[in-house]
Order: C-alpha cells, then structure tokens, then sequence
C-alpha cells in the first residue's frame, strides 16, 4: 500500500536516534543502563538434526539480562542439542538464533562465546595436561563491556579447592575439581551469560551441594545463567523460568512456580 513518497521506516544502523526504528530498538536496547528485558539470547524456531534425525522441532528460547532459566526434560529430549544449536556447535536447519539482537544464526561458536556467553559442556572441558593455574590463566579476558570483575583471586576466592590444588594438572583432579575448574575457566571470561550442562551430573552429593551454592553466588553476581541438572528441584528454586522439552518440543514455558506446584505437569513432562 505505502507509496513510493513514503518508504517505511527502515531499520538503522547502531545509533540512529529517530522514533521511526523504536520498534526494531526495543529488543536491542544497549547494555548500559538498559532495562532488566534485554534479551541476550534470542532463539526461533530452530530446527535441528543428526542427519535424518529429526531432533529439534521449532523451539524458541530466550535469555534476558541478569536471568536464570531452568532447561528441563527427561534424558534424550534435545536439551543438550539445543544449547548446541544455540551456539553454533550444531547448525540448525531452520530458525534464528539473534545475540544482543544480532544475528548469529551461522556465526562460528567463538564468535558467540565473544558476546559474552559462557559455556559447561556436559562431561566437562579442561585441558587434562595444564595445571590449575594454567586452565584459568589461559581463560581470562575481559567481559563485552570491559568488565573484569571476575579474575584469578576471586575465582579461587569462590572455589577454595582450586586453590589447593592450583599446581595439580586438570587429570589430576577429582571429578568434582575437574567441575569446579570448568565452571571456574568460564567464570574468567567474565560472562554475561554461562549455560551449564548437567554441571553436577555424577557428582557425590556433598560435592553437589558445593556446585550448586556457587551457582547461587554467580547468580547473585548478575551473570544470567541457563541450568540444565537432573536435580529439578534445585532447578526450579533457582530457576525465575523452567522451559521444558519433550522429544524436541517446547511444552512448558513459564514461571517455574507454576511447574513445580502442578504435579500432573511435573509427572506428565518430567516423569516423577
Ligand atoms: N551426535 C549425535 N548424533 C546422533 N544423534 C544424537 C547425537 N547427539 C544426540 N543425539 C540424539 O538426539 C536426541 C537428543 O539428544 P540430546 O540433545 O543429547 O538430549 P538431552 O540433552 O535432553 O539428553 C537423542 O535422541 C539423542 O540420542
Ligand atoms: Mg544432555
């Protein structure tokens, strides 16, 4: 309908201060300042496979500023793939996947990890022949906006352990240390975002526990996090959303009060 005299308005690049692009701003609203709404991490309608299987079937999933989201569902739902699927580790063959409002659907994983998101891999990622210290040291750089709040004294600070063992190699590590080095090699990138995959997967209960009150305080320090554990209860206390999947299918998504008081929805989705 519009004429040739009146081009809709056009989305800008950064900084374009007229009111014509507010709508195209308003998921892009910069950090500084920015209201709690800002999305980090925007993902549509993805759709992937393991050759001919069928795996992810048009899931969205979004992370907002400063947010903890729990990632639930029974083990083989495509929890793991879609975290990979979100960070370039698997390419989705349908859907988008938008960092701070920026297209990264076919960016290359360190592309993204360089906008500020961390990632625990399920099964852990350290580098077996470095040393503690060399894990972290090799690790460290400032947040997207310079931040450095988080470095080698306030790493070992939160991880006392690390400290004792600061000169043993990563193999040398209990399966718990090990834990502890990745989710501390991350915390040094001074992320905006850190998604944990099954961080206390195998872990002796005591050790557990130990996890999960850092993950309190990395939350408390305003990193968003995205928590995938078997433990849903502890998820969903934590968690201020729990998005759940079934055979690669988004069937809940909401205030995680709403599934953990709802029995049927727990037992149907989550088997227990
Ligand atoms: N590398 C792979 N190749 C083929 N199939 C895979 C691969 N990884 C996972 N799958 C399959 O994809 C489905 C989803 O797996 P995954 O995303 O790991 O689930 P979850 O993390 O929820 O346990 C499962 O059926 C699993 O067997
Ligand atoms: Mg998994």
């Amino acid at each position: 309908m519009a004429e040739h005299g009146s081009p809709p308005p056009s989305p800008r690049p950064e900084g374009g201060g007229d009111h014509g692009s507010l709508r195209s701003q308003a998921e892009t609203v910069q950090s500084r300042g920015g209201p709690s709404t800002e999305l980090i991490l925007d993902a549509n309608g993805l759709h992937s496979f393991y050759g001919v299987s069928h795996i992810l079937h048009g899931v969205d999933f979004s992370v907002r500023k400063g947010e903890t989201i729990g990632l639930m569902g029974r083990n083989g739902m495509g929890k793991t793939t879609l975290i990979k699927s979100m960070l370039g580790l698997v390419r989705p063959r349908q859907g988008s996947v938008r960092v701070r409002g920026v297209d990264m659907t076919h960016a290359a994983t360190h592309a993204i990890a360089r906008k500020g998101i961390a990632y625990v891999p399920e099964g852990r990622g350290i580098f077996p022949n470095l040393s503690v210290r060399e894990n972290l040291i090799m690790a460290a750089r400032p947040g997207i906006d310079g931040r450095r709040e988080w470095d080698y004294e306030r790493v070992l600070h939160t991880f006392p352990r690390l400290g004792e063992r600061i000169n043993n190699g990563g193999a040398q590590l209990s399966g718990g240390e090990q834990q502890m080095l990745t989710i501390g090699r991350a915390l040094m990138t001074n992320p905006d975002l850190l998604i944990l995959d099954e961080a206390t997967e195998g872990l002796a209960p005591l050790i557990a526990k130990e996890i999960w009150s850092i993950i309190k305080t990395i939350r408390a320090s305003g990193i968003a996090t995205v928590i995938v554990d078997k433990n849903y209860a502890a998820v969903m206390a934590l968690a201020n959303r729990s998005v759940v999947l079934v055979k690669g299918r988004v069937v809940f998504a909401g205030e995680s009060s709403e599934l953990s008081g709802n029995q049927e929805l727990m037992h149907r989705f989550l088997g227990v």
